[in-house]
């Protein structure tokens, strides 16, 4: 370092790394620089905490890079050959924890670029022709996030045979269907369920969606021109099993629509996982007491001893918050760069690696919980004594009977009237009470107050009717057929 610059960086206190450091940075990427980077600057733009999880991509990218330069006859068939050998020993390194990440060289690229120029010092530095880390980390990034995108995908299909599995048992099993938190009308119990397969089977096509926005190569585009030699870039594609290659290098270095589009996916399947975890909670309430949790996915109170608590559901619906937030820093990051890459592009692995986790483990676990809930037919009944839920079912009688619908709602609200007023259930009323508010009443009025009647009369299309439930389970079932040979393909 220059005396003057040496003065000044001691003038103003900010600490220099070590010779010895600074010359491996300066023979790095540093040739231009006459001053050593400040020990803050080197700290601060470090990201290899959050990157090292892209090791085993990176080095399957420049293994496929690699064969390009071959290819193309910027390495011989030896160097090629030992560079491949020692980015493979790398691989071994990192994978057994013998490897050194160092924060002086920034990234997990720089890290295992470093590494393999000690290795090899005559041909490692070859590797970096035709590349840049731009194309570099949107290509490890992509590779990442292919292979989360499975992943999730796995254990969500997972989560829908076991919704279906639940609902075939549950056919029969008829609980209030609840609007605005009040009873409303019955359902099916297994209709209700289902209601979530749906959710988790959209969320399965945004994640096909999303793999396919992922899947195109951007290897190839450079620091954001292109590259001077003939890379033969479907030969990468290939080796690294992409379906396409990106056909504009400005955009392929500074795209992050994929992350973005896998961000969003997870946040619709967090806040779906997060709407079935309240309702739990709520069924596991005291009050509604529709279900059980297993044991082993409950805690205690430190003071009260006769808790216990759907902690996991709560948490499950607690971590949503989080990873919405994560789609929302990665929008916010992006919105205003200019192309092409700008470094606050470094800040997008976080919020998707945070967000991939926390779903994938919150997938993980609430598909051990639903699998293992037991729900108690008991209580479920007791609450269909409230006969009350009928009300629409005495409305649809007066119809089958000439009257209009926007009468018959009236006449059943009058009869509502009478039967709290008389402190009355529906069923314990007198034919002739009913007769007194609505002479078309017969005596076939209590065949109403059954919830199979109840459930069994909507039978549209779409509707909880026990056939039509079961009419599409059997379809659902084809469906997941269907994904399962999905997921095999991208094996
Ligand atoms: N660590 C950087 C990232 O994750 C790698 C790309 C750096 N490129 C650059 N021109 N500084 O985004």
């Amino acid at each position: 370092m220059h005396s003057k610059s040496k003065k000044r960086a001691a003038a103003i206190g900010v600490p220099k790394i070590g010779k010895k450091e600074s010359e491996a940075r300066s023979n790095f990427v540093r040739g231009r620089f006459k001053e050593d980077i400040a020990k803050i600057t080197a700290d601060f733009t470090s990201s290899i905490d959050i990157d090292k999880r892209l090791a085993d991509f990176d080095i399957t990218g420049s293994i496929a890079h690699l064969y390009a330069l071959r290819k193309a006859d910027i390495v011989g068939e030896k160097e090629k050959k030992a560079i491949e050998k020692f980015l493979l020993k790398i691989k071994n390194d990192i994978k057994t924890g013998i490897f050194k990440f160092d924060k002086r060289y920034e990234d997990i690229h720089m890290n295992i670029e470093k590494r393999l120029i000690e290795l090899a010092p005559v041909s490692g530095p070859k590797l970096h022709t035709a590349r840049s880390r731009n194309d570099q980390v949107s290509i490890d990034f992509r590779l990442y996030v292919k292979n989360e995108i499975k992943k999730v995908a796995r254990i969500l299909l997972d989560l829908r045979f076991e919704l279906v599995s639940i609902a075939k048992c549950r056919t029969g099993t008829i609980i209030p269907g609840y609007t605005h938190l009040q009873h409303a009308q019955p359902v099916s119990l297994a209709h209700h369920i289902l209601a979530y397969y749906e959710m988790f089977t959209r969320d399965f096509e945004r994640l096909k969606n999303c793999y396919g926005a992922a899947d195109v190569l951007t290897l190839g585009s450079g620091a954001l021109a292109g590259v001077d030699f003939e890379i033969d870039r479907r030969l990468e594609a290939k080796m690294l099993g992409f379906a396409k290659i990106s056909r504009n290098s400005m955009d392929s270095v500074s795209d992050r629509d994929f992350a973005l589009e896998f961000n969003f996916t997870l946040s619709m399947i967090a806040m779906h996982l997060s709407r079935f975890c309240e309702e739990l909670i709520i069924w596991n309430s005291e009050e509604f007491g529709f279900i059980e949790l297993k044991d082993e996915f409950t805690t205690g109170s430190s003071i009260m001893p006769q808790k216990k608590n759907p902690d996991v559901l709560e948490l499950i619906r607690g971590k949503t918050g989080g990873v919405i937030s994560n789609l929302l820093s990665l929008f916010i990051m992006m919105k205003a760069l200019p192309l092409a890459y700008n470094r606050d592009m470094q800040e997008d692995k976080k919020p998707v690696m945070e967000s991939a986790d926390t779903v994938y483990n919150s997938l993980l676990i609430f598909k051990e919980i639903i699998k293992t809930v037991n729900f108690s037919a008991k209580n479920i009944l007791s609450k269909l004594e409230d006969d009350f839920i009928y009300a629409t079912d005495i409305a649809t009688y007066l119809v089958k009977r000439r009257i209009p619908f926007r009468k018959s709602h009236e006449i059943a609200g009058q009869i509502i009237n009478y039967a709290k007023e008389n402190k009355k259930t529906l069923s314990k009323l007198k034919v002739e009470e009913y007769k007194k508010i609505c002479d078309v009443i017969e005596s076939d009025i209590f065949d109403v107050f059954n919830p199979l009647t109840s459930v069994n009369s909507k039978k549209s299309y779409g509707g909880t009717a026990l056939n039509r439930v079961e009419a599409v389970i059997n379809d659902y079932e084809e469906e997941i057929k269907r994904d399962e040979k999905f997921l095999e393909r991208l094996k």
